[in-house]
């Protein structure tokens, strides 16, 4: 189960951002791998989830053909997840084109062995034998995925274990970026104008920051903070520009987020490998309870237990982890004692596992109902969620072309 968050106020919540790539209707993998934590991080977290289309592209720029309807899919699955749009911006990159525009900006300064030696690249192309991997666009999907990141300068980006090294490229680029663009006179010059309003507080304020960045004295760091925060005499542009000051040498134009790790449980497919698409072995998230039930019926069990009174083990068994992840402890018990015993039968201990994930289905199909043919409410969800994204990604955008003299430089009074 993904931590239980606390809900600071609106406005104080720290951002998390994460994307999913529209491969279709999710199954129970994506489900308990990434969205179940989505769905609880939305209430303590300001949260931006989008689809990644054009991600989407960079394995598969051949076969665009069923990309609406995936796109339809996944977030009509995202809804019936309990994603809320009240509460979290849902959106698709292609509609906050500032993604592409900075990616371009930070393909300038990326060095092409970073991207070469990213795993997934090397991975993949073992892997995907039969897609044209020797693209552009291949290469540069860390980066794409950098600038998905960045533009909304998260606290915290959600990802699983898989995607941790993506994470880390983000984070070596926004270094990058700020070592590179954050160095600017101006930048010098406005620290010491806002250090000059401080008043007596200023040899304090300058004695902490060197115990904080020569020392890496934190209790320093802190009370630096504390007084910036509560210095009555600067503005909130003032503040963020010596909070950015107290950190580092440079501005943090581009703050390096952290990978908030996703707990990811073992999800079985119906055949005992790992529940994925591509194996043809899943169950859907809203799937019919009358298909669902039919599939757990036929789904390998401990291949030990072939006849009823051989007794089986639990921990060879897919249906097991099924039962870890949606039975109660009585009913694990009861598991484990049956099948060691040969007490109960296979598809006697496959009833409580298909009642509850038909339950959990049932749930989902409701929720998801009023979009399923209408895709014109998930448009305009996703244009609402959008307008929220394009706001956050602007702001960003803006820091970027001017700390990169592409518009001119700020007003004295910024
Ligand atoms: N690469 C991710 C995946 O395949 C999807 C993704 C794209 C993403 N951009 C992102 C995830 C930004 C987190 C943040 O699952
Ligand atoms: Fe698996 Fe249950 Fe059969 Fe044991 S009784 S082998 S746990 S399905």
């Amino acid at each position: 189960m993904p931590p239980m968050v606390s809900s600071p106020p609106p406005g104080r919540r720290e951002r998390v951002l994460s994307g999913m790539r529209p491969t279709g209707k999710l199954h129970l993998g994506n489900y308990h791998g990434a969205l179940r934590n989505w769905v609880a991080l939305q209430a303590g977290y300001d949260g931006f989830f989008f689809v990644a289309d054009w991600h989407a592209l960079t394995t598969d720029y051949e076969h665009t053909g069923p990309l609406q309807q995936h796109v339809h899919e996944i977030v009509v699955d995202w809804l019936a997840a309990g994603l809320d749009p009240e509460r979290a911006a849902i959106f698709l990159q292609s509609d906050v084109v500032g993604h592409a525009e900075l990616h371009l900006l930070l393909s300038m300064i990326t060095p092409l062995s970073w991207l070469e030696r990213v795993p997934t690249y090397k991975d993949q192309q073992a892997q995907l034998k039969e897609k044209d991997l020797a693209t552009y666009g291949f290469l540069g999907y860390p980066l794409l995925q950098s600038a998905d990141i960045l533009i909304y300068r998260p606290a915290w980006v959600p990802v699983g274990e898989d995607q941790v090294a993506h994470v880390e490229i983000t984070r070596e680029i926004a270094r990058r970026f700020n070592h590179i663009f954050g160095r600017d006179a101006q930048f010098a010059a406005r620290v010491k104008a806002a250090l000059s309003k401080f008043g007596p507080a200023r040899t304090q304020y300058l004695a902490l920051r060197r115990g904080f960045q020569e020392n890496g004295d934190a209790a320093a760091l802190a009370e630096a903070r504390g007084i910036v925060a509560a210095a009555a005499s600067l503005d909130e542009g003032e503040r963020e520009l010596l909070r950015a000051n107290l950190e580092g040498e440079v501005h943090r134009l581009l703050p390096a987020p952290e990978v908030l790790l996703t707990p990811t449980p073992k999800v079985p497919g119906l055949d005992g490998r790992k529940m994925s698409k591509s194996y043809g072995n899943t169950i859907g998230l809203t799937e019919d309870p009358a298909s669902i039930e039919k599939k757990i019926r036929g789904m390998t069990t401990d291949p030990a237990r072939v006849r009823r009174n051989d007794p089986g083990n639990p921990d060879k068994c897919p249906v097991w982890d099924l039962h870890r992840l949606y039975s109660s402890e009585e009913t694990q018990a009861w598991v484990r004692a049956g099948c060691t015993t040969a007490g109960i039968g296979c598809i006697e201990c496959k009833k409580p596992v298909w009642e509850k994930v038909c339950a959990q289905a049932t749930v989902m199909r409701e929720r998801a109902a009023p979009y399923l043919n209408n895709p014109g409410r998930v448009r305009e969800i996703l244009a609402h969620g959008a307008q929220q994204a394009n706001e956050a990604a602007e702001a960003t955008m803006q820091v970027v072309r001017r700390a990169m003299n592409l518009v001119p430089p700020a007003t004295a009074v910024e």
